[in-house]
């Protein structure tokens, strides 16, 4: 089958379905691939790029008389008549806010995919170009904010002063928010950030930023998208947008609820009690805004200084990289599409991906799928225990309870060195110490930092095994058995600690 990549007609746009490097990966699957001359010129991708890499690069009739069109954007209803009858499409498509589009591809008589109807399951990141586009461009808000904003992120103490972390403050923690916290605290601001999904407060966490709490009766969201707010939970939240806003020298929002136009979270009182030079990158600008006083695609300056970004094309300000992103998710796709690797494309209605993104099948209207409970979805929290279930536990210790017992150990401790002959005192008292200190240190010590704590530990069995060897020399059977015992089991640890180290750094090595 032959597979055409025209040049994108949407304007100001910058991508194209398939670099150079993707085009080959699709002739791998047997597929002949044809591109039109000046697609890729936006994205670096030269007719020369694809010509070296043995792809063909031909006219626009030769691209849409294809088996198979790949384009990013949805086609328009002049390009539905240039595709064949029985031909098919794949592109975005946004098919649940599109329904006409869905009737002229049904009219059409053509087989459509939408690529941003992946369903959000494991299986599937691979193709999911909603993912690979909100990355980048969550990436790129903060590289516009930080142009914007005229000032450094990081803070400094230097021989002239002191300068300020910039504060950030995200809105919606999903791949764009994720991406714009991680790329914000890279560059050294002060980064903090909701999402009306509470499963997502871990890997906020996990990239650097602080999760900002409301009180809000939140459900656990079962499909990785969020749920629209109770009026309630919109009157808790509105308040803690309002502070963290105002003392934000950059806000940068990605709240979004599929299918639906974007909340407005930041009102126009809130954008006016903001500080002059702040900046606020609204990047739900496409869907609405979630920002009063967005402008889609445009630079605003509000009377007291903030500027407001609407832009759209955000990933499309990276176009090589997103490009690349973006024809590794087609290839991904046709992979699945090819299982026999003869460049023949086949759909199989029984799969949960392949028939979530399709629209219409030799024009039958497939849309819209039948749902599809993803893998974003956490495990259900377990139920709150019960009184029989927390009896089975055992009692649970009061706070009194607990200082009692710690005085206790205390005591008979102190007891125990006190009675203990006068060349065991030392060993003991500094035995009670460790015990003391290696409770606040090691309870102390974060989860992310639990393989460098084991080097320690290591380590200090690294002493062990030296003292047990000292003395492995004395006359007493017992001391030779236990010197013997401590050895065996300290170098466990110590050999069992560097195999499991070299396990997990395995994983970081590029193959
Ligand atoms: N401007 C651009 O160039 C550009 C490019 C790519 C994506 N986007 C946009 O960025 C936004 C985010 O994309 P994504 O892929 O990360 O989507 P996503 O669905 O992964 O994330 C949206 C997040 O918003 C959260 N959310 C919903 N309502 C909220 C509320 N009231 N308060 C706080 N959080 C709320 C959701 O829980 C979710 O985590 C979308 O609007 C998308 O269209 C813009």
């Amino acid at each position: 089958m032959l597979i055409g990549i025209p040049r994108e007609t949407r304007p100001g746009e910058t991508l194209v379905a398939a670099t150079a490097k993707t085009a080959t990966q699709l002739t791998q699957l047997g597929y002949d691939v044809v591109v039109e001359s000046g697609a890729g010129d936006a994205a670096d991708q030269a007719d020369s790029a694809f010509t070296d890499a043995d792809i063909r690069v031909g006219s626009a009739d030769d691209v849409w008389a294809a088996d198979v069109v790949v384009k990013v954007n949805a086609p328009t209803q002049e390009e539905l008549g240039r595709l064949r009858p029985g031909a098919t499409i794949i592109s975005m498509m946004a098919p649940m806010r599109s329904p006409e589009l869905v009737e002229q591809l049904s009219q059409a008589g053509v087989t459509a995919l939408a690529m941003d109807a992946v369903p959000r399951i494991s299986r599937a990141q691979s193709m999911d170009v909603l993912s690979s586009m909100a990355n980048v461009a969550g990436y790129r808000a903060v590289v516009e904010s930080a142009h914007e904003f005229g000032r450094m992120f990081t803070g400094q103490v230097t021989a002239a002063g002191k300068i300020n972390p910039a504060r950030v403050f995200v809105v919606g923690a999903g791949v764009a928010g994720l991406a714009a916290i991680g790329a914000a605290s890279a560059m050294g601001a002060i980064v903090r950030a909701f999402d009306v999904r509470p499963e997502v407060a871990e890997q906020v966490e996990s990239m650097g930023a602080q999760f900002v709490e409301v009180e809000l009766e939140s459900e656990v969201s079962s499909d990785g998208y969020a749920k629209e707010m109770t009026e309630e939970q919109q009157q808790a939240t509105a308040a803690m947008y309002d502070e963290e806003a105002r003392a934000a020298d950059i806000v940068i929002t990605t709240a979004l609820i599929p299918g639906r136009p974007a909340p407005k979270l930041i009102t126009a009182e809130t954008v006016a009690g903001m500080r002059g030079g702040s900046v606020i990158v609204d990047m739900a600008a496409a869907n609405g805004g979630n920002v009063e006083g967005t402008e889609t695609d445009q630079r605003v300056v509000t009377d007291n200084g903030v500027t407001i970004l609407g832009y759209t094309d955000l990933a499309g300000r990276l176009a090589a990289q997103t490009s690349q992103l973006y024809g590794t998710n087609v290839v991904n796709l046709l992979k699945l599409l090819t299982p026999e690797k003869d460049g023949q494309l086949t759909l199989d209605m029984d799969d949960v991906v392949q028939r979530g993104m399709t629209v219409t099948k030799d024009g039958e209207v497939m849309w819209p799928p039948p749902a599809v409970q993803v893998s974003a979805a956490p495990k259900p929290v377990a139920a709150k225990a019960g009184p029989a279930e927390e009896e089975k536990k055992g009692p649970r210790l009061t706070e009194r309870g607990r200082l009692s017992l710690v005085g206790a150990l205390a005591l008979l401790l102190f007891l125990l060195i006190a009675l203990a002959p006068a060349g065991l005192q030392l060993n003991l008292t500094v035995f009670a110490l460790a015990i003391v200190i290696g409770y606040y240190v090691i309870g102390h010590v974060h989860h992310a930092l639990h393989t460098p704590l084991m080097s320690v530990t290591n380590a200090i069995s690294g002493i062990i095994v030296v003292g047990a060897l000292v003395q492995l020399g004395f006359d007493n059977t017992a001391i030779t058995i236990l010197a013997a015992f401590a050895t065996l089991l300290a170098s466990i640890n110590v050999f069992g600690g560097f195999a499991v180290t070299r396990r997990m750094l395995g994983m970081f090595s590029r193959s």
